[in-house]
């Protein structure tokens, strides 16, 4: 449970505000690469952190990302003329290159120096594992892009998705951190797939876990074992907004704000050594996993909160589907989105295997105190992203940390 004034401080993201602030010190997600496939291309609206902005391709084939608004009289450059090296306002004429620099002001007589004068707001871009990323801070702030091990492997060895949730961003990111959900919300017909029995399927982690590292912080849940070992399930979040998926393939998320009640996740599965193969995603695709089943030409799955996800209450009678939802990623949208569009945390009533919740929180304010204060950030080492999370057994007397420092590291993992 937090106070409003926290939950305020952890949710809001639009400018101006501390997380939003924090956030914008680090490469955002703007849209896919193959969204603006071509140079010269027609752009794509993006909203991002609250501000409404235009991705474009330039002739160069370079992306660019420029406020939505022409800085003239404030028409869309969403419909814009993308040619010779920049965007061109529909409207009067004016163009502005990817880095917002006015290159042409066709509609006042010659020689006026206007030109000089009016700029387009922009945004630095980046292509990394085919996504443009953007760094929405102080220019003199822009930090090195991150090792994020899924974004640095060739494309035949990733597959991608990306879906709305219509909640803010931390509904988002404690629900892909909450260790004891995943014995009921996701629990039916994968399950029964892979052999586990309904008994298995309650069992729920003993021991919980957050620690700070510094590239963000792992969530551990611990179960002991009849032999007295602890099995470990360890996953890391990596400032601000990433997590990795012990899955088969690997997976990952990234839960980018919209704005405050909207939040872009995207959800990618990898392999870090050779292509994925059909058989790879078979059970990914099979009940979408992770990824959602989106209404053409939009970001929105098809099953979404208008339709109650399409809730099939006689699966969920069955006892085939705790949910009587198909698909984890749907699962999850359900509950995250079912909080409202920002979960009121002054009313809820906490149990122990929310601590790790807790803890998630605490570092999250903690972050955001040290960032007024001028403290260095959380993640400013690309190489330190190279992480996985994991699932491992150890004997009695080895702690958490030990574990982790042992098998956290990707160069530590065997291929
Ligand atoms: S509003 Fe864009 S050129 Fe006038
Ligand atoms: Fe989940």
């Amino acid at each position: 449970m937090l106070c409003a004034e926290e939950n305020e401080l952890l949710t809001r993201v639009g400018p101006g505000t501390p997380m939003g602030e924090l956030m914008r010190r680090y490469w955002i997600p703007a849209a896919f690469s193959n969204q603006i496939e071509k140079a010269d291309g027609p752009p794509v609206r993006v909203r991002l952190m609250g501000e409404n902005l235009v991705l474009f391709r330039d002739s160069n084939g370079n992306p660019g990302l420029l406020g939505e608004y022409c800085p003239h009289r404030t028409a869309s450059l969403f419909y814009g003329r993308n040619e010779e090296g920049g965007l061109r306002c529909v409207y009067h004429g004016v163009k502005f290159d990817i880095h917002g620099k006015c290159l042409d002001v066709p509609c006042v007589p010659p020689g006026s120096n206007v030109k000089d004068q009016v700029r387009a707001k922009s945004y630095p871009c980046i292509e990394r594992g085919d996504i443009v990323w953007t760094y929405m801070g102080p220019p003199e702030h822009k930090p090195e892009f991150p090792d994020l091990e899924w974004a640095l492997v060739p494309s035949a060895q990733r597959f991608s998705t990306r879906h709305i949730q219509e909640c803010n961003w931390l509904q988002g990111l404690e629900g892909g951190f909450d260790a004891s959900h995943l014995s009921f919300l996701h629990s039916g017909l994968v399950d029964m797939r892979r052999g586990r029995t309904d008994h298995d399927r309650r069992i729920v982690p003993t021991k919980y876990e957050v620690l700070p590292l510094d590239f963000g912080f792992v969530v551990a849940g611990g179960r002991e074992l009849e032999n007295g070992n602890t099995s470990w399930h360890v996953d890391v979040m990596l400032f601000p907004f990433h997590k990795i998926i012990p899955s088969v393939p690997l997976g990952a998320h990234i839960w980018a704000p919209i704005d405050d009640e909207n939040t872009m996740l995207y959800s990618i599965n990898f392999h870090p050594d050779r292509p994925l193969t059909d058989q790879d995603l078979e059970r990914e695709l099979e009940w979408r996993g992770i990824h959602t089943d989106n209404i053409p030409g939009t970001d929105m799955a098809k099953a979404n909160r208008a339709n109650d996800y399409m809730i099939d209450r006689e699966l969920q009678a069955s006892g085939k589907s705790y949910t009587g939802i198909r698909g984890l990623g749907v699962q999850d949208c359900a509950m995250q989105e079912s909080m409202g569009p920002i979960a009121d945390r002054t009313q809820e009533f906490l149990f122990v295997g929310d601590s790790g919740i807790v803890r998630i929180r605490k570092l999250l304010l903690k972050a955001l105190r040290d960032f007024a204060d001028g403290k260095p950030l959380i993640g400013m080492d690309p190489a330190g992203y190279r992480v996985r999370s994991f699932r491992h057994e150890c004997p009695p007397g080895v702690t958490l940390a030990e574990v982790v420092n042992e098998k956290i590291r990707t160069d530590k993992f065997s291929a």
